[in-house]
């Protein structure tokens, strides 16, 4: 019988015997290993039937833990992590040789992050390793924002789920790191553009990768539910699709009834950081329901709207 809960002491014996431990964050819940363990990262791999190809995330507790694993190459990055972390922020840097090469797929550099969780806080100051973890989904699916999502598809084969409540930020880490000398962005995600270049200035996005990808949370087919996803003016899609059963996701009420199908809202006040948090479990509620289709509009492209436009695009039938 799987546990969830609290206890971080059964978190940690999971972890320190090379086991799987659901943990959740601010942006989504991850499936997490001792990095340092090359078969307990082989598992996660194995558990997520994820492509060798794409590499993990570090979770570490702290800026000043980084140093044990990678190696700041760029002020503006540090500048960065001092600033969000603990937060929805993802930094490239060279990795040191303790690193396995199965985390980085063989890459030079390993993607690290301070997660803001109080739960996982405590459990990554508890442990004398990082903890690798990618979000704890099967791959190409939804990301988990509940603990019961975890349980839901991957509870066989986890030793632990730490049950952390709803993440409060529901969309992945922004992924940066730097190129020739100029920031760059790789995935858009939990920490806005705006933020970060009024933290350091311009940066660039570099975000179209799809068949080689710098992060493959950018494949063209991505964080998609099982039935198909249209985007674009709702009211239209409707009235094309009024022979189906809908499940439609608007960002603001606008009154939209329908007969053939459930409407629900992104976010009431309209603003994009609560649509993000709603955005995974509504379509995951999509999946359950008895809707044939799932139709959605654009959110607009301030704040979260991007991050979450990206994650409509990947998921939705082109
Ligand atoms: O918010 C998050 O980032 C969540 C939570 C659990 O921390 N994690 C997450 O992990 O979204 P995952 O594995 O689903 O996505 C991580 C992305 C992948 O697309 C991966 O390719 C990219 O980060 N990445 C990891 N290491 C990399 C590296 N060394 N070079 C380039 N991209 C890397
Ligand atoms: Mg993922």
């Amino acid at each position: 019988m799987l546990s969830l809960g609290l206890n971080l002491d059964a978190a940690i014996s999971c972890l320190k015997a090379g086991l799987l431990v659901g943990i959740p964050t601010e942006t989504v819940y991850g499936l997490a290993a001792n990095a340092l363990n090359e078969q307990a990262v082989l598992h996660i791999f194995e558990t997520k039937n994820r492509p060798h190809f794409d590499p993990l995330i570090l979770h570490v507790p702290s800026v000043e833990s980084v140093e044990k694993y990678a190696v700041w190459n760029d002020n503006r990055l540090r500048v960065l992590a001092e600033k969000f972390w603990p937060g929805p922020l993802t930094v490239l840097l060279p990795k040191k040789e303790c690193v396995p090469h199965i985390v980085t797929s063989g890459l030079s550099q390993v993607a690290v992050r301070v997660p803001d969780h109080f739960l996982t806080l405590n459990l990554l100051h508890q442990l004398d390793f990082p903890l690798a973890a990618p979000s704890a989904n099967p791959f190409g699916y939804i990301s988990p924002t509940k603990a019961e999502h975890v349980r839901k598809q991957l509870g066989d084969k986890v030793c632990y789920i730490l049950d952390g409540g709803q993440c409060k930020v529901g969309i992945e880490s922004t992924i940066v790191g730097v190129e020739n000398g100029e920031i760059c962005v790789y995935r858009l995600g939990g920490l806005s553009i705006d933020e970060i270049e009024l933290c350091i200035g311009s940066v660039r996005l570099s975000m179209n990768v799809s068949s080689n990808p710098k992060a493959p949370g950018q494949l063209k087919n991505h964080y998609a539910p099982l039935k198909p996803l249209f985007v674009g003016s709702v009211k239209e899609l409707a009235s094309l699709n009024r022979d189906k059963k809908l499940y439609v996701m608007v960002f603001q009420d606008s009154g939209l009834k329908l007969e053939n199908g459930v409407v629900r809202v992104l976010s009431e006040q309209g603003s994009t950081k609560e649509a993000a948090v709603n955005l995974f479990s509504f379509l995951r509620e999509a999946d359950e329901s008895d809707a044939e289709i799932i139709l959605a509009e654009w959110l607009p492209q301030t704040e979260l709207g991007p991050a979450i436009n990206d994650r409509l695009k990947r998921a939705s039938v082109r």
